[in-house]
C-alpha cells in the first residue's frame, strides 16, 4: 500500500501544543505529531507504526470525525473511530448503546487533546487485539511506513525545548 510520504514531517508542533499550552488549531494531525503525542502518552515505539496506520485509515488523522456508517445506527468517534456501542457513552440516548467500557463520554474522544482517545484505544487493543479495527487486516497488517524520521535529530533551532529532547533525539 503506497501512502503519502509524511515521514519527514517534524514533531516540533507537538512541543508547542503540549508544553506551551497553546491550543492546537488544526483538527487534522500530522502523522509525526501523532507519533510524538502517542510516545509521550507511553505508547511503545514499536506500536507507533500500527497506531498511525489505524488512525490514517479510520479517520485520516482527524480528531473530530464522527462516523455514522454502522448498520445498527451506532457511531464511531474520533481519531481511532471508537464505537459508542461498547466503549463510550453517546451524547444522546440510543437503542444500541450497550457498555461504556472506557468510562468516557464519546464527545471527549473528539478532543484535540488525544489523551482519552488514546487510553480508550489502548484498552480496546488490549482486550480485542488489532482486529478490533476493521481497517487492520486490509491496510495495517503488513509492511508499515516507518516512524524513524519522526524521531530523528533536527537542527539546533528545533531542539530549543529541552523537554522534547528524548522524543526528538536532540
Ligand atoms: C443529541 O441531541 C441533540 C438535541 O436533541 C441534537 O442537537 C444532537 O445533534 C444530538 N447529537 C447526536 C450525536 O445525535
Ligand atoms: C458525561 O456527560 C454527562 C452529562 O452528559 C456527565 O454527567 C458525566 O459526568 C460525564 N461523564 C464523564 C466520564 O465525563
Ligand atoms: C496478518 O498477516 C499474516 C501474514 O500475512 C496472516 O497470517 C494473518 O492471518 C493476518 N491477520 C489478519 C487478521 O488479517
Ligand atoms: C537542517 O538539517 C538538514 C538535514 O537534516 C540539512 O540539510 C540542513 O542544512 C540543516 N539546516 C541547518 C540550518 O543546519
Amino acid at each position: 500500500m503506497v501512502r503519502s510520504s509524511w515521514s519527514k514531517v517534524r514533531v516540533l508542533p507537538v512541543v508547542w501544543f503540549l508544553f506551551q499550552g497553546i491550543p492546537l488549531l488544526a483538527i487534522r494531525l500530522k502523522p509525526c505529531d501523532l507519533a510524538g503525542q502517542l510516545y509521550i502518552l507511553d505508547v511503545p515505539k514499536s506500536e507507533l507504526p500500527l497506531w498511525l496506520c489505524i488512525a490514517e485509515f479510520e479517520s485520516r488523522f482527524n480528531t473530530h470525525v464522527v462516523g455514522q456508517g454502522n448498520a445498527d445506527g451506532s457511531r464511531d468517534y474520533g481519531l481511532f473511530q471508537i464505537s459508542d456501542r461498547f466503549w463510550c457513552a453517546p451524547p444522546n440516548r440510543t437503542e444500541y448503546y450497550a457498555f461504556n467500557d472506557c468510562n468516557v463520554n464519546c464527545t471527549h474522544l473528539l478532543s484535540d487533546d488525544i489523551t482519552m482517545a488514546v487510553q480508550c484505544a489502548r484498552l480496546i487493543q488490549k482486550q480485542q487485539g488489532w482486529t478490533a479495527w476493521s481497517v487492520y487486516p486490509e491496510f495495517c497488517n503488513g509492511t508499515l511506513e516507518t516512524i524513524d524520521e519522526c524521531f530523528q535529530p533536527h537542527n539546533a533551532t528545533d531542539c530549543a525545548t529541552s523537554k522534547m529532547d528524548e522524543v526528538k533525539g536532540c
